[in-house]
């Protein structure tokens, strides 16, 4: 028999047409002129200020590479929990490594008894203890937790890693475009940024859903920049301008791409860091990777000239203490740490 699926009337999302979240082809911006370029980066610029969500297409990310992460990805969560737990992150002191079911709540102040619905892992710029970022004690890098016995695991996620470290880029190339300033602009911050990619695995969820656990609650992200690969099984929804959840439904070879908080206080909420959240009512497993790309730790966050508008609406801040603040607030085990 069917288990019965009751979403809380809270949880129900809007179906709209889909250029509410644009679609948008990023092949010109790669591969065209500069006229073809700026007229992407519009585009992108329209999307990150209306709505702070868009898909991009033909995005140069091969899809076998997609396909493959995945499988390992897959791979991985179908292990026993105990060696998922070999490579807990709170056994890391950079933020590295597994968490499981609950270990990280979105929405705490909705979630107040457990955390999101959802398992996953951490996999950063892999940096040895004699880097100078890690021997003079830099919060947050050092070295990835690589899990035994899954031969060819680590190679796909390095080769997914620098492909998707290269279309950030490519992004904020984009992003400087349509904030009027040189597209090279934030190149400057991108020597050692940190970068994560996080597959996620959320279980079917069933019964009387309500907003006190779903699979990722609502958030915004912390960062710059999320590329997200979602696999056919649905439930990300995104509040719209007008404070309505729609659904971002899967579009095959695409990743969702939106903005955080860190990108909406270097623009002075020119550009906006939309509330989103995921639940899984497929009535099967939900597979996604985010990849978070944020600027070097000590890159200063402070409002860009071309946004100061009537002045600037946050305190500066560096990338570095900024995401700090935002993982104290969704890791318990972290918090405890510091
Ligand atoms: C996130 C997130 C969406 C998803 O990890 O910040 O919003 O579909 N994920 O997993
Ligand atoms: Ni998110």
């Amino acid at each position: 028999m069917q288990d019965i699926i009751q979403l809380d009337p809270s949880l129900v999302a809007a179906r709209v047409s889909l250029d509410e979240i644009p679609v948008i082809d990023f092949a010109p911006f790669l591969h065209g002129d500069a006229p073809a370029r700026a007229a992407v980066a519009e585009k992108i610029g329209d999307a990150c200020r209306n709505i702070g969500f868009f898909y991009v297409i033909n995005h140069g990310v091969p899809e076998t590479l997609v396909a493959d992460v995945y499988a390992q990805s897959k791979r991985f969560f179908a292990l026993p929990a105990a060696q998922k737990a070999e490579i807990a992150i709170e056994n890391s002191l950079c933020h590295r490594g597994y968490f499981q079911l609950g270990g990280e709540n979105l929405d705490p102040a909705r979630q107040k008894t457990v955390g999101d619905l959802k398992e996953g892992i951490k996999i950063g710029r892999d940096l040895p203890a004699t880097h100078k970022l890690v021997a003079a004690g830099t919060p947050l890098h050092g070295p990835n937790q690589w899990p035994q016995n899954l031969p060819g695991w680590r190679e796909v996620m390095e080769d997914y890693y620098a492909a998707m470290e290269f279309l950030g880029r490519e992004l904020l190339h984009a992003f400087a475009l349509a904030l009027d300033i040189p597209e090279t602009y934030f190149d400057r911050w991108l020597d050692a940024p940190m970068t994560t990619l996080g597959p996620l695995h959320y279980p079917p969820q069933r019964g009387h859903i309500t907003e006190a656990q779903i699979g990722a609650g609502a958030h915004t992200d912390y960062g710059c920049l999320t590329m997200l690969a979602q696999d056919d099984a649905g439930g990300l929804q995104v509040r719209n301008a007008a404070g309505i959840f729609i659904d971002a439904p899967p579009i095959p070879g695409s990743f969702v791409v939106n903005i955080g908080d860190m990108m909406e206080r270097w623009t002075n909420g020119v550009f906006t860091s939309t509330l989103h959240r995921v639940i899984n009512i497929s009535g099967r497993e939900r597979y996604s990777i985010p990849f978070f790309f944020d600027p070097d730790f000590y890159a200063p966050v402070e409002c860009l000239t071309t946004c100061l508008g009537d002045g600037a609406k946050f305190p500066p801040t560096t990338a570095g203490q900024h995401l700090l603040d935002m993982i104290n607030a969704s890791f318990s085990y972290h918090k405890e740490k510091a």
